[in-house]
């Protein structure tokens, strides 16, 4: 219906204007991924996916505030999936926030090389899988909708990643998912899921790796928490002292696969190799970085 005399005229925006200006105010900020990032963050404010967003070509004036804004906190370094609040990993979304790790598309890869793996495995038992250092709960929540067969464990330290994973641990049991058990321990103790011992067929982990000296992006350094990042001075602390437990927990020929730094895969398959691994095997990232080692425990 047309207004009336004496409406207030509301002048409607075109949107990719508006997306054009955000990118370019994004990436003169210094953000790496300008245009994908003005585009999810419309898509979030606007509940829609990014690919849709050619069908909404006007906007509000109030919803083109509330974009402005939007963008300068991303401006700010605040992490994407910060203001969004979720990330992504496999099939499902984890929600994110201050005081956890927020998943990386990198660790897709170490996903993608688990879900191959356990579908190697006779179907004779349900395959008991570890994640440790599990954050969000990325990897094993992933796993367990991925693989409702399988019995899945999940370890963290930290009381706020802990929260987190809770949360979406809930969230997926809520979907229908498999349950995932979640641990609050430490991945280096001696006595980590003792009732396991020699039962696990897979091992995952992405640990804090990064050596303490590396310089990071604003959005790494100022929202990460420090302890999920950071593995000592060569970055390999974590995982030095988790691969006697781990490896106690893998059954005869069961499997690892660690995520790592793009500086210490040799590192990483030398530690393995001194705790008596076999088939060490190093796997790039999809810009040809070395990312992630598997290895099996020796068989029997
Ligand atoms: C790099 S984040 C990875 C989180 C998750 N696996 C992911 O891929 O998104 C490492 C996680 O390990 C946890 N962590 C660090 N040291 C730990 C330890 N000794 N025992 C258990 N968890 C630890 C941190 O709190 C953090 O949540």
């Amino acid at each position: 219906m047309p207004g009336r005399r004496g409406d207030p005229v509301i002048e409607r925006l075109p949107l990719r204007p508006l997306i054009v200006e955000a990118a370019a105010r994004l990436a003169e900020a210094g953000v790496g991924s300008p245009m994908p990032d003005a585009e999810s963050l419309a898509a979030h404010l606007l509940g829609t996916e990014r690919m849709r967003l050619a069908l909404i070509p006007m906007v509000e004036p109030e919803i083109a505030d509330r974009y402005r804004a939007l963008i300068e906190q991303r401006a700010a370094r605040i992490p994407l999936q910060h203001l969004t609040g979720t990330a992504a990993m496999g099939e499902i979304d984890l929600a994110v926030g201050p005081g956890v790790f927020v998943p990386r598309p990198e660790t897709e890869l170490l996903f993608a090389w688990a879900l191959a793996y356990l579908a190697t495995l006779p179907r004779d038992h349900a395959p008991i899988v570890v994640d440790l250092c599990t954050g969000s709960g990325a990897l094993a929540l992933a796993i367990a909708h991925a693989r409702p067969d399988a019995e899945v464990h999940a370890v963290e330290l930290d009381a706020d990643a802990f929260t987190w994973a809770r949360r979406n641990a809930d969230t997926r049991i809520a979907a229908g998912d498999t349950p995932v058990t979640l641990h609050a321990a430490d991945v280096t103790d001696p006595a980590l899921l003792t009732p396991l011992t020699g039962r696990v067929d897979l091992v995952v982990a992405n640990p804090p790796y990064i050596p303490e000296a590396a310089i990071l992006d604003p959005e790494v350094a100022d929202h990460d928490p420090h302890r999920a990042l950071f593995g000592g001075p060569d970055g390999l602390d974590v995982i030095r002292a988790m691969v006697a437990p781990l490896a106690r927990l893998l059954r005869p020929a069961g499997a690892t696969a660690i995520e790592h730094d793009d500086t210490n895969g040799g590192g990483v398959a030398a530690i393995l190799a001194a705790a008596d691994f076999v088939d060490i095997a190093e796997h790039p990232d999809l810009a040809g970085k070395p990312r992630f080692v598997v290895a099996r425990r020796r068989g029997l």
